[in-house]
């Protein structure tokens, strides 16, 4: 079966290769072989076997009435997006790695998918190469699934571990994340969260079956966190994590992205480097966790192949999988983000403790680096803590995920 590739960047050449390399492999399991017939690119690659099947034209893939199963590795939410409705139009199934896209029109897509007989798929879009979108879809159909929280984003994860574990700097650490292609084209989508926040909408999304769109999503990135969180930290027994936690109540949603320090004792804790893991809480299966590498060419490659071969067999007859929309244009409940509850590590000035200690009730001390004065709140509220906060100089405030 013939397929195209839309981008030869850095996962869309790993798609290339990943079609090439396991070819014999795919043609066993899924029962179908792949033959990638284009690649489209803007820019040309002298000497690279792409040459054979470059084309600077999307009409050579959307018109070739061979080309059944297309990847979507470009990027961004303009042509990509043109770009796949029109494939999708054509009966041509989408799978992508876009998570901006899919964070911003999935619904949309998935309706026009349905609606053509054909599908759109995008696990390598949530955790690169780790199988996770499919599994919350289809092995836990028996869970009402309670919570998630995970690490969703490989730059941040990898800067903050060689921050904490070699005292690297963060333009250092970032610039590794860079030249191994973890990062986004802007990097200031990982670092202040917007990538993580994107997957979060996408996760949220599923699980309530409704649109849960970014701007729901509270986001802090991690460019205010310094050295000292890392201190406090390892005092706590804890490290300095982004996390995505996303809690459903009732019928309604919350879902937010922020460093947060996690315990020794947390499975998160362990989650190194571009490692990315999800810690799913469903009602009946209890805590699972999900594990592997959450960015780079071949891992993301790899998530994009499977769904490629899972649409290629649809095509081929050896499937009855149909297109059902993860989820509806319908906006999910959300719960304001004044409600949202969780304990903090605060740091004040040394001379601000007697007013810290009278605007939190219940605190529990810290041993302070020089000149600060530092505690665990209780849990509360985000309404709460503002209101305690406002008369008092907080030199830093960061989440702690302590609780059960
Ligand atoms: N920039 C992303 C990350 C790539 O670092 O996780 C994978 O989505």
């Amino acid at each position: 079966m013939k397929v195209a590739i839309l981008g030869y960047g850095t996962v869309g050449s790993g798609v290339y290769e990943v079609l090439n390399s396991n070819k014999e492999i795919i043609k066993r399991k899924a029962g179908v072989s792949l033959e990638v017939a284009h690649v489209l690119d803007l820019r040309d690659f002298p000497g690279d076997p792409v040459e054979s099947v470059l084309t600077h034209d999307v009409a050579d893939i959307i018109n070739d009435p061979e080309v059944k199963v297309v990847a979507e590795v470009m990027g961004g939410v303009g042509a990509a997006y043109k770009f796949t409705k029109a494939a999708l139009e054509a009966g041509k199934s989408v799978c992508t790695s876009n998570k901006e896209l899919v964070a911003t029109h999935g619904s949309e897509l998935m309706k026009i998918a349905q609606e053509h007989g054909c599908r759109y798929l995008f696990e390598a879009s949530v955790g690169g190469g780790i199988p996770l979108i499919r599994p919350i879809m289809t092995a836990l159909h028996g869970d009402d699934i309670v919570h998630m929280k995970s690490i969703l984003n490989g730059t941040t994860n990898y800067i903050l571990t060689r921050m904490s574990e070699s005292g690297a700097g963060f333009n250092e650490a970032l610039s590794e994340a860079q030249q191994k292609g973890y990062a986004e084209a802007d990097p200031t989508a990982d670092v202040e969260g917007h990538d993580a926040m994107r997957k979060t909408a996408i996760l949220a999304s599923i699980l309530e079956g409704k649109a849960v769109s970014c701007e729901n999503v509270h986001t802090e990135g991690i460019s205010s966190v310094t050295m000292a969180d890392f201190k406090y930290a390892r005092k706590l027994h804890a490290g300095v994590k982004l996390l995505s936690v996303i809690k459903r109540e009732n019928d309604m949603i919350s879902a937010m992205v922020a460093p947060f320090l996690v315990r020794e004792d947390n499975e998160l804790f362990g989650v190194k480097g571009v490692k990315n893991a999800s810690l799913v809480r469903g009602n009946a299966v209890g805590d699972i966790m999900f594990y592997g590498s959450g960015a780079g060419k071949l891992p993301t490659a790899s998530a994009v192949v499977a769904d490629m071969a899972d649409a290629a067999r649809c095509v081929a007859g050896l499937s009855e999988t149909k297109q059902v929309p993860a989820w509806t244009e319908e906006p999910a409940k959300v719960i304001p983000f004044e409600l949202y509850e969780s304990a903090s590590l605060v740091r004040v000035a040394a001379a601000d403790e007697q007013a810290a200690r009278k605007a939190f009730k219940e605190i529990k001390e810290v041993a302070p680096l020089e000149g600060e004065f530092a505690f665990l709140t209780g849990v509360m509220t985000e309404g709460v803590y503002e209101k305690a906060v406002s008369g008092l100089n907080i030199i830093s405030r960061i989440r702690v995920d302590f609780t059960e």
